[in-house]
C-alpha cells in the first residue's frame, strides 16, 4: 500500500525493489558528490575517518534516504522468514566479533599492513582454524577484510574500533551490558509491568551475581569501576556518530548570549569541550559523580583547564552552582517522570529569570512523517534501550513541557529543533519572570 503524506517524501513509500534501487541510486549520488569535495580515503580503506563527514542538510536527508532504503531492500529481498531467522541469529555476529576484540587481533594487525592466520593464531594462543573461522565470519559481517588469501587487514570498521579507544569501549560496552540487557527485557516486565523502577529493569537482571541483590545501572558502575570507565569512553565517543555529532547542537543554540554553563551529567565534559571550541568566551562547569568525576578531571585537556572544571554534584541535590544555561544532555531520558520532576525541582533554586535550561534527547514523534522513519528508528531503538538499562524513556515535545513546566511554570519552551541527521532535538526552555519572581 502506498501511503501519502503531504509533509516529506521518502523512500519507505516504495515498495518495488526497483523502486528502492532508484532511491538508493540518486541519494547515492548526492552522498558521493559531497564526499568527493572533501579527499578522503576510499569509504572501506582503513584509513577513512572513524566519524563519517558531516553533510549539509540536503547530503544529510540523501545519506539518512539511502541507508533506509538499502535496508528496505534487505528487509524485501530476503523475503520473510529468511529476514527474521538472520535478524534473530545476530548474537553470533555480536559474539564473534566481540571474542575477536577480547582477544586483541585488533591490535595484532598494523595499520597499513597485514597478519597471517599463522602469526594470530600464534599471539592469541587460539588454534589456528578455529580463529580462521572466527575471522572469516567477522569479515562476512564486514569487519576486517581477507587481502591477500591468509592474509587479515583492517577495513573501515575494524581500523575505528582500534584507532579509537572510546569508539572501541563504547561497542564493548553494549555487547557486553546492553545485549544481555535486551534479552532480560521480558523478565523484567514480570518484575515491574510499569517500567519505571531503575533497579528492576533488564539490565539489573542480566548483570546480577547468583543471589545479588538486584540495582540500578549507576550501582553497578559503582560497584564495578572498569566498567564505569568504559561507559564514560562510551559518552565519549557519541559525538563521533553522526546522528550525535555535537556540531547538530553546538550550531543549534545561539551561545554569544550565555556566558556560565553549567553541563549536568556532563560525564567526560566532551560537550562543553565542543562548546568551547567554537566559542571561546563561554565558561563550563561539567557535573558528575562518583569515579567519572575523578576521571574526568584526569583526562581533561590542558587546552581546557582554564575554560572548564569538574565538579561532583548529584542532580538529586540543589543545584548550588549559578550559571546563564544548564544543559541536560542525554539526562532525562534516563530516568521516569518521577525522577525527572526530582531533577528539575532540585534546579529550580539556581534559576533566575533569562537563565536557560536547554534538554537535549530525542523526541518522540507525534505524527506520522513528522521525523525520517530512519530518523523515527533510532529514536524508538533509544527509548526501549533505555527501558531496558534504566527504566528510563524518551518522550514527546509535550510530554517535556508538563514535566518541566509541572515543577516550575516559569520555564517556556521557546525553541524545538531537530537539525536533519540529528537524532537529538535541543529543547530550548527558558525562564520567564522579573527577578522578584525568584
Ligand atoms: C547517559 S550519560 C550522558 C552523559 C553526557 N551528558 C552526554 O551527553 O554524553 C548520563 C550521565 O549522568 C551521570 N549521572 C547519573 N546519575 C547522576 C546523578 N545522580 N547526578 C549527576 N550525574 C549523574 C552519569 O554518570 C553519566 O555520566
Amino acid at each position: 500500500m502506498v501511503r501519502n503524506s503531504s509533509k516529506t517524501s521518502h523512500s519507505s513509500e516504495r515498495h518495488s525493489l526497483a523502486d528502492l534501487g532508484l532511491v538508493v541510486a540518486s541519494s547515492a549520488a548526492i552522498v558521493d558528490n559531497e564526499l568527493g569535495k572533501k579527499e578522503l580515503p576510499p569509504l572501506d580503506d582503513e584509513r577513512f575517518p572513524v566519524s563519517f563527514p558531516l553533510l549539509s542538510p540536503e547530503g544529510s536527508h540523501a545519506r539518512l534516504e539511502l541507508i533506509y532504503a538499502a535496508l528496505n531492500i534487505i528487509r524485501l529481498a530476503s523475503g520473510p522468514a529468511d529476514y527474521l531467522a538472520n535478524l534473530t541469529l545476530q548474537g553470533f555476529e555480536l559474539g564473534t566479533i566481540s571474542t575477536v576484540i577480547r582477544l586483541h587481533v585488533l591490535e595484532y594487525i598494523p595499520i597499513g599492513g597485514t597478519a597471517s592466520f599463522e602469526e594470530l593464531s600464534s599471539k592469541t594462543g587460539i588454534e589456528k582454524q578455529l580463529l580462521t573461522r572466527l575471522i572469516r565470519y567477522s569479515i562476512s559481517a564486514g569487519f576486517l577484510s581477507e587481502q591477500p588469501p591468509g592474509h587479515v587487514r583492517h577495513n573501515s570498521v575494524s581500523s575505528a574500533c582500534l584507532r579509537d579507544p572510546n569508539t572501541h569501549d563504547h561497542n564493548l560496552w553494549n555487547i557486553n551490558c546492553a545485549t544481555p540487557a535486551s534479552l532480560k527485557l521480558f523478565e523484567s516486565l514480570q518484575l515491574d509491568p510499569t517500567g519505571t523502577d531503575g533497579a528492576k529493569t533488564g539490565f539489573s537482571i542480566a548483570m546480577a551475581g547468583p543471589g545479588k541483590p538486584l540495582g540500578t545501572i549507576w550501582d553497578y558502575h559503582a560497584n564495578h569501576p572498569d566498567v564505569a570507565r568504559q561507559f564514560q569512553n562510551y559518552m565519549a565517543s557519541m559525538p563521533s556518530m553522526y546522528v550525535y555529532d555535537s556540531r547538530h547542537l553546538t550550531q543549534g543554540f545561539d551561545w554569544t548570549q550565555v556566558k556560565t554553563i553549567v553541563d549536568m551529567g556532563g560525564s567526560g565534559g566532551h560537550f562543553s569541550m565542543a562548546i568551547y571550541d567554537s566559542y571561546p568566551h563561554v565558561k563550563a562547569a561539567v557535573q558528575d559523580i562518583g569515579d567519572t568525576v575523578t576521571t574526568a578531571r584526569a583526562k581533561l585537556p590542558p587546552k581546557y583547564h582554564k575554560a572548564i572544571t569538574i565538579e561532583e554534584h548529584d542532580f538529586f541535590q540543589p543545584q548550588k552552582t549559578v550559571a546563564d544555561c544548564y544543559i541536560l544532555r542525554f539526562i532525562l531520558h534516563n530516568w521516569s517522570d518521577d525522577k525527572v520532576r526530582d531533577i528539575i525541582r532540585n534546579l529550580t533554586p539556581a534559576l533566575r529569570p533569562g537563565v536557560w535550561v536547554l534538554v537535549m534527547d530525542h523526541v518522540l514523534p507525534t505524527e506520522a512523517h513528522s521525523v525520517h522513519p530512519l530518523t523515527e528508528r533510532i529514536i524508538r531503538n533509544m527509548d526501549i534501550t533505555m527501558l531496558g538499562l534504566m527504566a528510563g524513556r524518551e518522550r514527546t515535545e509535550e510530554d517535556y513541557k508538563r514535566l518541566l513546566q509541572g515543577v516550575d511554570p516559569r520555564l517556556e519552551l521557546r525553541s524545538s529543533i531537530c537539525p536533519v541527521g540529528s537524532a537529538l532535538t535541543l529543547l530550548e526552555f527558558q525562564v520567564i519572570g522579573s527577578s522578584d519572581n525568584c
